[in-house]
């Protein structure tokens, strides 16, 4: 059996970025894992049924259409094979309108099973100025105090995740200038 290993973030903390490092860093090694983007699987349905013209634009949809397409995506990805090493980049919540929107609950879990929950975090004024330099999405505009309740939740919903599934939970950070480190620490889970 290959590993599953969920990676999430909140938006803009540089979650695919240390995803992207870990996994050059593994391929150089002859360590072969399979990235994949929970968001983009969802995307994909939501833009063959016009709902959405951008991924931004999916956090707000209605709670029962968000639910829908994590459905879709987790079956998507359980569909691959069982015996590759695989990384899911996604989120342990969402910021909905509605409120926080668990990214794992339970029919996700059972389709995924992860053997272990990754949180990257850092401190909440480096991921404001991180989604104000990034011209390329729609962020949402938050204050540090906001960014560090979101980063509270996840460890919160992630406690239950891993009683749920038995996984582990790791504290990856990801700090300005300290990328390697964060690199290095997401690969020594890895291996
Ligand atoms: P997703 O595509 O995962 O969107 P996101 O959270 O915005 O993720 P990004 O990949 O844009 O941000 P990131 O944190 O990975 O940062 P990045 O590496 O780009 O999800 C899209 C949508 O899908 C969600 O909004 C949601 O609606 C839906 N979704 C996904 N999973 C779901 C689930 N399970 N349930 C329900 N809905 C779900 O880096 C950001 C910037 O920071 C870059 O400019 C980068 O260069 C910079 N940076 C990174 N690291 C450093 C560093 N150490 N120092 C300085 N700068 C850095």
């Amino acid at each position: 059996m290959g590993k599953k290993v969920v990676v999430t973030g909140v938006p803009g903390v540089g979650k695919t970025t240390v995803i992207n490092g870990a996994m050059e860093r593994l391929a150089a090694e002859g360590v072969a894992y399979t990235a994949v983007n929970f968001g983009t699987f969802m995307f994909d349905v939501a833009r063959n049924e016009d709902l959405v013209s951008n991924r931004d634009e999916m956090r707000k949809l209605g709670k029962d259409d968000q639910k829908r397409l994590q459905q879709a995506a987790a079956s998507g990805i359980a569909a691959m094979s069982a015996d590759a090493n695989i990384i899911i980049d996604t989120h342990s919540s969402v910021k909905t309108p509605a409120g926080f929107l668990a990214g794992l609950p339970a029919w996700v879990l059972r389709e995924l099973m992860p053997d272990m929950v990754v949180l990257v975090e850092t401190d909440p004024d480096q991921i404001l100025m991180r989604r104000l330099g990034d011209a390329s999405r729609v962020r949402d505009m938050e204050g540090a105090r906001e960014i560090t309740e979101h980063q509270e939740f996840n460890r919160a919903v992630s406690a239950a995740y891993a009683m749920y599934t038995g996984c582990t939970i790791k504290i990856v950070k990801n700090e300005n200038f300290l990328l390697e480190k964060g690199i290095d620490d997401l690969v020594s889970v890895l291996r």
